[in-house]
This record gives C-alpha cells, sequence and structure tokens, in this order.
C-alpha cells in the first residue's frame, strides 16, 4: 500500500484515485499526521502531494523525518518536490509570475522514474501549476526533466529512489501520467495490483461478517448509488440479517419508488421495507415556500418516518451507512481530522443511541467511482449505478416555492420525458447532471384553437467535475426543440418550456 501525504493540493483526491485505478490500495493522510502512525502504516511508498502554500516562506509545511527515515521510495510532486528539495538540502526559490497549464517537458538525464515515458527530443505534454522553482538540487540528485523556460522540472536520485516532478502526473492533461504513476507504485515501490473490484468486494464481505457476526443490520435505503450498492454488499455477505427501509417521500422521480422495489427487492432479493409517506410529506410542506425551511421539513419528517418504522423491527444491532471515503478524508486544508461525518440524508437522528445501534460502513474506504465499480460487479443495473446525482429533498428543491402534489405530478413527467431523451441520444453520460424545474409561474399559450394558460418547466444541464463549479451544457438546439415539444404536447398544464443558461457560481445548480 501507498501513502500519500496532503499538503492541500486540489488534486490530492485525483492522486489517489489514480493510484486505486492502477490497482494499489493508498490511504491520504495530512503532512502533520502522527509520524508513530506513519512507520505504523508501514507503507511500500510515499507520495508527497502538492499544495498552495509556498517552501520559501517561514512555518511553510514539511514531510516529517519519519517519512525519510522509512527507506521507502518517495514521490514528491509539485510542493511536494520542492519541500523535499529544501528538506534534504537544496535550494526553492520563487518566482515573479506562475507557470500555469500546459507545459513540454524533455528529458535531461535519464533515472528509472522516466526513462522511456520522456525522451530527450521528443517532448511530453504535461500540466503545470506553480509559482516556485528548485534551483539547486540536494546531494545525491540528478536533474531529469526540464521545460524551455524552468531547467529543473523533475530530480531524482535513483540509489535511494527518490524523485520529484514539477507538474502534476495525476491529472489527465498529463500525457502518460498514469504510465509515469504506475512505474512509480508498481515497479519502483513494488506494490502489487491486486485492488480490484472483485477483490474489494471480497474484503469487504468478509470484514462486514466479522463484524456484525450473527446480528441483524438496518440499512435506509434513498435509491441512491451508495444505499443501494452498501444493500447489495450486505446481502451477499449476511443476506436473511439485513433489512432496509425504504422511505418513499413521494418526492422522488418518476415511478422511482416502483424501481427501487423492482431492482432490490425482486432483482438482488434484498429485505426492503417501503413506507408510503408521500401524503405525510406534502401535508408537511403546506404553506412552506422558503427553500431552507423546506430542506429542513422534509429531512426531519424523513428521519421521524425512518425512525417509527425501524423502531418496529426488533433484535437489531447495527445500522449501515453508505459513507464513502471523501466524507473521510483527513484533508491538510481543512484540518477536520477524521471526524466522523454521517451524511445528511442517512443521518437518522438519535436512532443510533436510542436503539443502540453500532455502525457498520463498508465504502468508508471507497472513492465514488470504486463504489460505482464494485455496484455493477455485483449485479446492480448500469442505469441505476451510472444515474446523475438526486439532492436528499428530491424533487422538493425542484418544485419553486409550495410543494403541491399536482406541482410534483407535472414536474416528475417532465423530468422522465427529458432524461428518456437524453439517454435516447446519447447525452445522458456527458453531461454531468441534468433534470427539469417546476416553475409555480403561468404562462400565456394557444393549444389548438384554444387559449391555454399554464405552467413552465425549465431545463436545466450542466457539466462538471466536482459539482462545485459547472458550465451549462451545450444541447444541440434541434434536442432542446425536440424535449420542448414532447413536453409540451404530452403534458397538460405545462405551455411553455425554458433552458437554463446560467454557470456555477454564480448560479447554484439546483435551483433552491
Ligand atoms: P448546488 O445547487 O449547491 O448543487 O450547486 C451541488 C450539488 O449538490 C446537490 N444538492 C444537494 N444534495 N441535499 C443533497 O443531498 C441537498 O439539499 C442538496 N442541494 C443540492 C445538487 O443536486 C448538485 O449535485
Amino acid at each position: 500500500k501507498i501513502l500519500i501525504l496532503d499538503f492541500g493540493s486540489q488534486y490530492t483526491q485525483l492522486i489517489a484515485r489514480r493510484v486505486r485505478e492502477i490497482g494499489v490500495y493508498c490511504e491520504i493522510w495530512a503532512w502533520d499526521h502522527d509520524p508513530a502512525e506513519i512507520a505504523q502504516f508501514a507503507p511500500k511508498g510515499i507520495i508527497l502531494s502538492g499544495g498552495p502554500e509556498s517552501v520559501t516562506e517561514a512555518d511553510s509545511p514539511r514531510a516529517p523525518q519519519a517519512v525519510y527515515d522509512l527507506g521507502v521510495p518517495l514521490l514528491g510532486i509539485c510542493y511536494g518536490m520542492q519541500s523535499m528539495a529544501v528538506q534534504l538540502g537544496g535550494k526553492v526559490e520563487s518566482e515573479h509570475h506562475r507557470e500555469f497549464g500546459y507545459a513540454k517537458v524533455h528529458s535531461t538525464d535519464s533515472c528509472e522514474l522516466l526513462d522511456g515515458l520522456i525522451t530527450a527530443n521528443g517532448e511530453l505534454d504535461v500540466w503545470m501549476s506553480h509559482g516556485d522553482r528548485v534551483t539547486a538540487l540536494p546531494e545525491g540528485f540528478t536533474g531529469v526533466a526540464a521545460t524551455e523556460s524552468v531547467p529543473l522540472v523533475g530530480m531524482a536520485d535513483d540509489r535511494r529512489k527518490y524523485y520529484g516532478l514539477q507538474f502534476h502526473p495525476e491529472v489527465t492533461h498529463t500525457q502518460r501520467g498514469l504510465e509515469l504513476l504506475r512505474r512509480f507504485v508498481v515497479e519502483l515501490c513494488g506494490c502489487e495490483t491486486l485492488w480490484t473490484p472483485g477483490r474489494i468486494i471480497d474484503d469487504s464481505i468478509e470484514r462486514v461478517r466479522e463484524q456484525v457476526g450473527d446480528d441483524h443490520v438496518l440499512l435506509g435505503l434513498s435509491g441512491g448509488v451508495d444505499s443501494s450498492v452498501v444493500a447489495a454488499l450486505l446481502e451477499k455477505a449476511i443476506g436473511d440479517q439485513l433489512t432496509c427501509v425504504f422511505v418513499d417521500t413521494g418526492l422522488l422521480r418518476y415511478q422511482e419508488g416502483d424501481q427501487v422495489m423492482a431492482t432490490m427487492a425482486e432483482h438482488m432479493g434484498v429485505r426492503v421495507i417501503r413506507v408510503n409517506a408521500a401524503e405525510r410529506f406534502f401535508k408537511a410542506l403546506e404553506g412552506v415556500e422558503d427553500p431552507e425551511d423546506k430542506r429542513k421539513v422534509i429531512g426531519r419528517l424523513f428521519i421521524e418516518v425512518f425512525d417509527e418504522e425501524a423502531g418496529k423491527l426488533e433484535g437489531v444491532k447495527w445500522l449501515a451507512q453508505g459513507t464513502i471515503y471523501p466524507d473521510v478524508i483527513e484533508s491538510a486544508g481543512g484540518k477536520t481530522g477524521k471526524a466522523h461525518v454521517i451524511k445528511s440524508h442517512h443521518n437518522v437522528g438519535g436512532l443510533p443511541e436510542r436503539m443502540n445501534l453500532k455502525l457498520v460502513e463498508p465504502l468508508r474506504e471507497l472513492f465514488k467511482d470504486e463504489v460505482r465499480r464494485i455496484g455493477v460487479e455485483l449485479g446492480l443495473p448500469r442505469e441505476m449505478v451510472y444515474r446523475h446525482p438526486f439532492p436528499g429533498p428530491g424533487l422538493g428543491v425542484r418544485v419553486l416555492g409550495e410543494v403541491k402534489a399536482e406541482y410534483v405530478e407535472l414536474l416528475q413527467k417532465a423530468d422522465a420525458i427529458y432524461i428518456e431523451e437524453l439517454r435516447r441520444h446519447d447525452l445522458y453520460d456527458r453531461v454531468s447532471q441534468a433534470f427539469a424545474v417546476f416553475l409555480p409561474v403561468k404562462s400565456v399559450g394557444v393549444v389548438g384553437d384554444g387559449r391555454a394558460y399554464d405552467w413552465v418547466v425549465a431545463l436545466r444541464a450542466v457539466e462538471t467535475i466536482d459539482f462545485m463549479t459547472a458550465h451549462w451544457a451545450q444541447l444541440p438546439y434541434e434536442f432542446l426543440d425536440h424535449v420542448s415539444r414532447r413536453i409540451i404536447n404530452e403534458l397538460r398544464g405545462i405551455s411553455r418550456v425554458v433552458y437554463d443558461i446560467s454557470g456555477k457560481p454564480p448560479a447554484t445548480i439546483e435551483w433552491e
């Protein structure tokens, strides 16, 4: 296994995902993590991440000495390279201008990490983002890569297997970046590539069995990817000892409640108790207009309904949760420590204490892409596993203002047409998230010979990597035209369709 020490780079999680993709297990720890634990973790190699700070400033972070005492291969990326250079006796200077974006590198000397990947004449496109540069090498190192403007963008000490790169091999913009990382973790660190979906499942099953023994486990099923994968995994691990409670809030997508039952209960053989709570939710939402108030009402009622149902079950000792690795990563910037995060939508109130439940979280070490891959491996339909994200409060925040059953029904149907067409036109997987929004505004239209005065639906589609920023998707006009016609022709009560062309920021992805 590999340890990644985080100096706060936005790419740290990406490094970990790449290493796992190669098939090697790795964890991310903050740079100031307890050195004794680092030794205990006994990684076969360590990667020092990039970071926002400058090593030339006093008090900027450094890796603990333990990292150098372990005698394992090291790879410093960007800030990781610079801090390594300074700690081992080299020199780093600040640049006047930051270099950002593509750069072409060539090899300046041979080394085990880059030989064959970067050559002296063939230039390689790499992704750079830095403001400092190494100007004097520490003892034992040679300069192995350069760009036209920077003579030292790669340094190597083959004897100790210490390497530094000024560019980012983990981003896809860097050519052969994955090969480079594979060279490091497999060939130089000697890690075996055993971290495959099949192996992850087998390991998790074994661990869950060990953890819960013959006890009974309760799981809140939402229809989302994480809880579905937990259900499929637990079904395989402990079968009859698992009971799922699925609260149908009435705020899910078109026919989603039935689909959840068809997939999980019928197809996967999971025991699911479905609670049809739509009427309670609509009642609770009467007269509530403010988005945050709606979220609170929905969240609170969800917990209430779940608790009621769970309270009827006897002999349950464990509560399963779909917590995933990004929720628990210890980050250098946030200093959150290894806070035990419970996802808001799965946060089932005071239940764990009241029923005296212990938590089992089988996805705690997995990234979303790994969760998806094991979901497919476990036999969940691809369509479900690769679904766009859906907010916990569901259509409650996609019907603007007061939520009414009648609005939700129209919205579900409009959304279903939109999604169906996106899939039919091979556009669904090309956008990150797409959905319809119900606007409680009336607009005039002509239907046949008559005049219509009906509601408006907005369509939204965005492209994003992390959902923190997003572009609106430039869907083809003919496609939008087709969807708009279908919605207006097929749905009584909608007279107008508009397309949302706002980016995030300043707009958010959801309308509320
Ligand atoms: P925004 O609208 O904040 O959305 O740009 C970013 C991502 O988060 C989802 N989202 C939510 N998810 N509960 C959730 O579980 C919520 O209240 C919520 N609000 C937004 C949104 O769908 C998008 O993927």
